[in-house]
């Protein structure tokens, strides 16, 4: 990988003397989803599958962009004294949204670079190459001119770009599984304190699978932030009647009994979701520690009902895979994982079982929408390091 892209660095830049290669991780969550901004817990693991670049420092302040990713775009230039955010400049609002979030930080960045930019994640997939893109950037930039930031400031700072440069209201989950991840390990994260415990990921005799619908629904990130705003208001609501700073700090029986306070229904509903899943995350951390992997997988697959059901980001697509993955003997949990609308599912599932697996979805899949799924069978990886 390092080879291919000092090769191309240097076929597009003239010398790739002095250019380093960097790579930063995709993730996959297992449980705990939409409960990132609701002060809830998380429980995703670093892929090593990610974003790789080859960057080289310039003398002026230029920075020029080349993904092997989208050849035909050719090399997209900016510059440090322009961190805008442009339509046209298409996947490089990402890296030059991390170089506006450390300067607005007060970390001036001193000098311009030129980039070549190669992702193994697929696109729209929901696999977190935006968070791994953005991670990215920021380790280079903390290699490159010495920036004191720890790796969990490079999770913070990226959400900061994303939410504040690049209009996606997310959580910090993605960002910090990037920054964090692990080799082997699933990181199981407090979001509303930030405290973090790495839990070994012992499948013994069990693979983590995970599958792409290959679809992509519109209005991904105008949906996301409905239900950001329907969490908020059921907040509000609930605080008339109880303390809380967060859905994530009620358990299921406390929310049943202050719910009603809650007017609009379905902000219950969504709410309900985000206490309820907040508890099936503890609950599975629990369960895998105690090497208990019939309970973890039941409670994923009660995370996508949920999802399915009451926070309503799934789409028939996805249920389509999830319902034949139901169907497979060997098939411990399975369901939707990331922001939803499309992307990917992830299960557990027995090594033996994995091919029945693959050929029962595809078959499933290719008959409801004449369409290939597509399979990865993943492992947990490190956070970003330089090649
Ligand atoms: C997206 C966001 C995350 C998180 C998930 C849902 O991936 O970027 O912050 O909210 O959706 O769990």
């Amino acid at each position: 990988m390092k080879k291919q892209l000092l090769d191309k660095f240097e076929e597009m830049y003239g010398s790739a003397e002095g250019a380093e290669v960097y790579f930063a991780p995709g993730r996959v969550n297992l449980i705990g989803e939409h409960t990132d901004y609701n002060g809830g817990h998380v429980f995703p693991c670093a892929l090593t599958l990610g974003t790789y670049a080859a960057v080289k420092r310039r003398d002026d302040d230029l920075l020029r962009f080349f993904s092997m990713n989208f050849e035909n775009v050719g090399v997209i230039e900016s510059s440090l004294s322009d961190l805008k955010p442009y339509e046209e400049a298409g996947w490089t609002n990402y890296p030059k949204g991390v170089m506006w979030a450390f300067e607005q930080r007060g970390m001036k960045i001193p000098n311009g670079m030129d980039i070549v930019l190669f992702g193994n994640i697929p696109n729209g997939s929901g696999l977190s190459s935006s968070a791994s893109l953005e991670v990215l950037t920021g380790f280079i930039l903390r290699d490159l001119f010495g920036f004191d930031v720890t790796n969990q400031d490079l999770a913070l700072i990226g959400q900061f770009s994303e939410n504040q440069f690049n209009g996606c209201n997310c959580g910090i989950m993605d960002q910090f599984a990037s920054a964090m991840g692990k080799k082997d390990h699933a990181i199981f994260l407090d979001t509303a304190s930030l405290e973090f415990e790495y839990a070994p990921l012992v499948l013994d005799g069990m693979k983590i699978v995970v599958t792409n619908s290959k679809v992509k629904h519109s209005l991904v990130d105008s949906a996301y932030n409905d239900r950001r705003n329907s969490c908020e208001r059921a907040l509000k609501d609930l605080q008339t009647v109880c303390g809380i700073h967060s859905l994530g700090e009620l358990n299921e029986a406390e929310f049943e009994q202050a719910k009603n306070s809650i007017k609009d229904p379905d902000d219950r509903l969504k709410a309900k979701h985000a206490v309820y899943e907040n508890q099936r995350t503890l609950k599975a951390v629990e369960a895998l520690k105690a090497n208990d992997l019939t309970t973890f997988g039941q409670l994923m697959n009660a995370s996508h009902v949920s999802l399915r059901d009451d926070y309503e980001v799934s789409c028939e697509e996805i249920d389509t895979l999830v319902d034949a993955a139901w169907k497979v003997d060997g098939v411990v949990g399975s369901r939707i994982t990331g922001g939803g609308f499309g992307g990917c599912t992830v299960s557990i599932v027995k090594d033996e079982a994995v091919e029945t697996f693959k050929a029962a979805l595809s078959q499933a899949y290719k008959k409801a929408y004449d369409k290939e799924p597509e399979f990865y069978v993943v492992e947990a990886g490190d956070g970003p390091y330089k090649l």
